[in-house]
């Protein structure tokens, strides 16, 4: 396929002949083989197939959270290959937002201590109607005080 760098710049993630192989010998397994794809900013994608199929480690790989055994990951331009671990987990979190199945959140700060992390430890100082909008659209702005314990499966989500 053939590709201007103006469709490239319009690609938030790509991957090329990415391989994943987890363990070695008799244990290997190929979670990714050879995979190449590329999806164009401001799209939504489904990622669906059977449990073992790879989608968490295709997902993993896409967000600079797994490096892939071979192959290519480019987010917004930029190869992820290039990056040491510092620079990785800076594009992580200036750029990409990943809702865990399990969420992941901090158990011993506020929703809104949660949801503030990530700008505060970016040194960024939080637009605060932009926050107050945000945490009402997702309905939160009645437990910014409460722990993640105390909120249901799908206000979690939210949080996250
Ligand atoms: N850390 C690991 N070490 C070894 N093998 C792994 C590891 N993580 C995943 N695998 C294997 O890689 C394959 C793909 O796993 P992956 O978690 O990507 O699948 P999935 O499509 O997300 O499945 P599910 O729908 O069950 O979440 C599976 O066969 C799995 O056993
Ligand atoms: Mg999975």
């Amino acid at each position: 396929m053939h590709t201007t760098d103006n469709t490239r710049q319009a690609q938030a993630v790509r991957l090329d002949a990415v391989s994943k192989i987890y363990g070695r010998g008799d244990n290997e397994v190929a979670a990714l083989r050879d995979f190449t794809m590329s999806f164009a900013t401001g799209t939504f994608t489904a990622v669906m197939g059977p449990s073992g199929s790879g989608k968490s480690t295709f997902l993993h790989c896409a967000a600079g959270l797994v490096r892939p055994t071979s192959g290519t990951v480019t987010v917004g331009g930029t190869d992820l290959a290039g990056l040491d671990d510092v620079r990785l987990t800076r594009m992580r979190r200036d750029r990409i937002g990943f809702i865990f199945q399990s969420f992941n959140l901090l158990p011993s700060l506020t929703v809104r201590q949660n949801i503030l992390l990530p700008l505060q430890l970016a040194g960024a100082r939080p637009d605060k109607s932009l926050v107050q909008n945000v945490v009402r659209r997702v309905g939160l702005a009645e437990r910014l005080d409460h722990l993640p314990s105390q909120l249901s499966g799908g206000q979690q989500q939210r949080v996250a």
